[in-house]
């Protein structure tokens, strides 16, 4: 198993940027997320430099991990970001981000959302529908302002990748249909409140193949020149998110630089303003989630479990999308392995991290990390069987610090009658 370069065993136990994690599983407890800041600014970078040719503002997807720290990691370095939500977008203020480097996506703004992105002068707002974007027009004229916004557009492109986060084609919620741009169009150049400073789409996540970019692409510029047509100028072109990573060693994911072989051409030929939305691209191999064994038990028939501390109420991942995440023991016990389902507390048969999975024997007492947990876990956490949320600690060369503490009892009823 080939780790994060800033995770390494050293002495047989596993490091991140030269901290023992079984001295941070002593001091914060289990479950808990440990984070490498130095993996993140890492990804940061190496997608910048892959991009580097276009003049673009990469605007980290917010909902890939939302943590105060995390944003604040990437505030720092200089990132644009890209929310979804009311909430998502004040934490992105709240971690110190300019709004202009601001855009905000939802199939489903609200009022309260739609004036709120507006009252923070963020850098745009990515309208989905002919209802929504005659909603913004409302809101703007209200607030006597020119609301900023791109059109997400559909392109009726089906990126191969798991059901669920596959979302450029007719028959999924998102964006507005290609379809009917000019219509939509038509309309927009009537309102009063609203200037269409972009086009932007987005065709779903953990997308293995560049060549869905490319055709999207290709029908995004198409609707520029459109709008051209139309009067309309298009200054930015936002291709979205979706970069993939690795989740396994069998399975490697495309490196970004192959995206932006086909991109860069293309995307630079348009003279736009280019924005890209990677979310778990810069944060999922940058933490592991540390749990402790609880149990090993066998069954009449050989069946094992190892039950551990952590659950699916921690990281949803393999129970929703049946997704794959390494498990490894945090201290080597040798060459011995162990074949068995990997579980957690939840009262739930879906709460599994692994099912029949070789790994190296561990006993009761032992650490395991799950690795690839910085994307979609923590946003992700919900206080089911009402566990309190997991405690997340930051790590950056040499030291740790706290970045979430753990949820108590009290707080879990704060908001209750
Ligand atoms: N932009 C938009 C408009 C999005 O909806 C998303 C993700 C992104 C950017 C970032 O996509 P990324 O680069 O992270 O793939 N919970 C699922 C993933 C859901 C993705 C939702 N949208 C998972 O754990 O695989």
């Amino acid at each position: 198993m080939q780790l994060d370069s800033h995770f390494s065993y050293k002495n047989e136990i596993l490091h991140c940027e030269g901290i023992p994690l079984p001295s941070l599983a002593k001091k914060y407890g289990t479950p808990l997320f440990v984070t490498s800041k130095s993996a993140i600014l890492d990804s940061f970078q190496r997608f910048e430099k892959a991009f580097a040719p276009l003049n673009h503002l990469t605007c980290y997807s917010v909902k890939a991990n939302y943590t105060l720290e995390v944003i604040r990691a990437l505030v720092e370095i200089g990132s644009g970001f890209d929310v979804n939500s009311g909430g998502e977008l004040f934490r992105t203020l709240k971690a110190g981000a300019n709004p202009e480097k601001i855009i905000m996506a939802g199939v489903g703004k609200t009022a309260d959302e739609i004036e709120y992105a507006l009252q923070s002068r963020i850098l745009m707002l990515k309208a989905e529908s002919l209802s929504e974007v005659r909603r913004i027009n409302t809101i703007a004229k209200k607030l006597k302002r020119i609301a900023p916004v791109a059109l997400r557009i559909t392109p009726n492109i089906t990126a191969e990748t798991h059901p669920y986060i596959t979302t450029g084609n007719h028959e999924q919620k998102f964006g507005i249909d290609e379809a009917l741009a000019e219509e939509v169009l038509c309309e927009i150049k009537s309102l009063k409140h609203l200037r269409i400073l972009g086009l932007d789409m987005h065709i779903g996540s953990q997308i293995q193949d560049p060549k869905y970019y490319y055709d999207a692409a290709l029908k995004l510029i198409h609707i520029k020149s459109l709008c051209e047509t139309m009067g309309i100028e298009v200054e930015h072109l936002d291709i979205g998110g979706g970069f993939p990573v690795t989740y396994s060693q069998e399975k490697k994911a495309t490196p970004i630089e192959e995206f932006a072989k086909v991109l860069v051409p293309l995307l630079k030929s348009t003279g736009a303003k280019i924005l890209l939305e990677p979310g778990r691209y810069m944060v999922a191999n940058a933490s592991v989630l540390l749990s402790e064994v609880l149990y090993i038990k066998e069954n009449h028939n050989k069946k094992k479990f190892i039950i551990v501390d952590a659950a699916m109420n921690d990281l949803i991942r393999p129970a929703l999308y049946g997704a794959h995440h390494e498990i490894i023991p945090v201290v080597k016990r040798g060459a011995k392995k162990l074949t068995a389902d990997i579980v957690g507390p939840v009262c739930e048969t879906g709460d599994f991290f692994a099912r029949e999975r070789t790994i190296a024997a561990v006993e009761e007492g032992d650490l395991v990390a799950i690795l690839s947990a910085g994307a979609y876990s923590t946003v992700m956490a919900s206080n089911y069987n009402a566990r309190p949320r997991a405690a997340e600690v930051m790590v950056c060369k040499g030291t740790a610090k706290v970045i979430r503490r753990r949820e108590t009892y009290e707080q879990m009823v704060a908001n209750e009658e």
